[in-house]
């Protein structure tokens, strides 16, 4: 067998690999087995890359995967659950400009380049420019370094278009003469990274998952461009993959939403512009004892987590409470949203983590028909995604978005510290209610609280 079939033959097992580990992705039970095989698939295909290829000199590439692995041990280890968006944005924005560099390493080698490959190193540069830029922005509004809010000013749209208009002239100018084209290239570098910041910034903060996953597909893209320049097979289909899946995600988050993508990418969603219709009543405060007096004769409870639980760090304890309501007789449902917390899946990592058994959780569509069955609901730090103005309020910005019903149980207890707003910025009236009472206070210390009185 001669050494490239070989290598290709391992590319399509490392491919395969993948496959099967995105696959196994789709449940929280085998999602750690998808994530083990993918890594193996890529220390196969590295390493097979690194055997076949006249490295000229492994030193450096020895020092990245050093540096590299240290830095994943110790941010996978020192980063808190609640800063994985956050991480997640980073890593993007380094797959982005990891792209930008194989770009504009391979035309420095060689600046003799035909059409095609030209053509490829500017997608590869323009496409992992914005992706590094654009992540960097999303990351600085979900760690709130920068305002959460839209960022407008007049003539917004046309400034963008002016940009697009100037990166694509000078993308045709260095496609025409690579050779001579030096500085086109130094222009589309700049141009991309202010493009990044420009598509970014106009975007609320409760929308920067979204932005995340569509930036996570466009570096997939952008690696996939780098796999053209390197003319390297399996990088064109690793980048693919990412770029396809990335998709498919912001194309379930935008529906999860009942929103477009367009209208995520230019609306504006959460500048507080609409609020929705006056809300009219008032909240009714419970404490935990008179809370722990309704759990223990309720025979069915639904566990609805948000966001506030993930800040609160309580997923912990709230496993603890479920296992006392269970000891108590009681069936115990965790009702999870697609958009619940700031990142996809952000629920049931935090319940896995906590060793919340799998078959406890449920998703919104399977628990909502039963919600009018369920005795005792309780909202823990979730705001938007059960905010039933979604269903009653045409006037509401997030109305047609599908949300738990929770306001359907007999009797719904909200856990959160305040009658203070979610991420969309708007009003609840689940708060106000006849069959809802507030805990209000930290989740973790109001579920402890609970279940103190349960061993009590
Ligand atoms: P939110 O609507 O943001 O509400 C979270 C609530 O948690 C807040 O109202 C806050 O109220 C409470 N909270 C914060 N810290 C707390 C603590 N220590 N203890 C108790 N409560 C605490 O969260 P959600 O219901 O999970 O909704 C997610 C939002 O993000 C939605 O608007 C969704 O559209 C948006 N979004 C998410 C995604 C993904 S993929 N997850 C994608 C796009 C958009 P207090 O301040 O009063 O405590």
């Amino acid at each position: 067998m001669n050494t490239s079939l070989i290598i290709n033959l391992t590319y399509i097992f490392s491919a395969f690999l993948f496959i099967l580990g995105l696959k196994k992705l789709g449940s929280p039970a085998t999602a750690r087995k998808g994530n083990l095989l993918s890594s193996v698939g890529m220390l196969t295909a590295i390493l097979v890359t690194l055997i076949s290829k006249d490295i000229v000199s492994f030193k450096w590439i020895m020092l990245g995967m050093g540096l590299g692995t240290i830095i994943g041990i110790a941010g996978a280890r020192l980063i808190s659950m609640t800063s994985m968006p956050e991480m997640v944005a980073v890593l993007n924005g380094f797959g982005g400009i990891a792209s930008l560099f194989v770009g504009w390493a391979a035309y420095l080698g060689n600046p003799q380049l035909n059409t095609f490959s030209a053509t490829t190193i500017i997608i590869s540069i323009l496409i992992g420019g914005i992706t590094f830029t654009g992540s960097f922005i999303a990351w600085a509004k979900l760690k709130e370094v920068m305002t959460g809010k839209p960022i407008m000013f007049p003539g917004q749209q046309v400034v963008n278009s002016l940009i697009i208009l100037g990166v694509i002239a000078a993308s045709v100018l260095f496609i025409r003469d690579p050779n001579a084209g030096l500085h086109f290239l130094w222009i589309v570098i700049g141009v991309s990274f202010l493009l990044g910041v420009m598509v970014v910034i106009p975007i609320g903060g409760a929308d920067m998952p979204v932005v995340i996953s569509l930036l996570n597909s466009y570096s997939g893209i952008a690696a996939c461009a780098a796999g053209f320049v390197m003319q390297n097979n399996l990088l064109i289909v690793a980048g693919s993959l990412v770029g396809a899946s990335g998709i498919i995600l912001t194309n379930i988050m935008c529906k999860a939403m009942n929103r477009s993508l367009s209208n995520v990418l230019f609306s504006g969603f959460g500048s507080g512009s609409s609020a929705g219709s006056e809300i009219e009543g008032e909240a009714k405060p419970i404490n935990v004892e008179d809370t722990f007096m309704i759990l223990e004769a309720a025979s069915t409870v639904c566990v609805v987590p948000g966001y506030g639980m993930a800040v609160a760090q309580a997923q912990h304890t709230v496993r603890e409470l479920a296992e006392q309501l269970e000891e108590n007789g009681c069936e115990v449902k965790f009702a999870i949203h697609p958009v619940a917390g700031r990142m996809p899946g952000h629920m049931n990592v935090l319940l896995a983590e906590a060793n919340v058994p799998y078959e406890q959780l449920f998703e919104m569509d399977d628990v909502n028909p039963i919600m009018e069955s369920v005795d005792v609901c309780m909202v823990i730090g979730a705001n938007d995604v059960v905010n039933p103005a979604a269903r009653e309020d045409e006037k509401s910005p997030i109305y047609g978005m599908p949300v738990i019903n929770v306001d359907k149980a007999q009797t719904v207890i909200v856990l959160k510290r305040s009658l203070g707003t979610g991420f969309a910025g708007i009003q609840n009236p689940l708060f106000f209610k006849d069959n809802t009472r507030m805990l209000l206070g930290d989740a973790k210390g109001s579920v402890q609280g609970l279940v103190a009185e349960f061993k009590n």
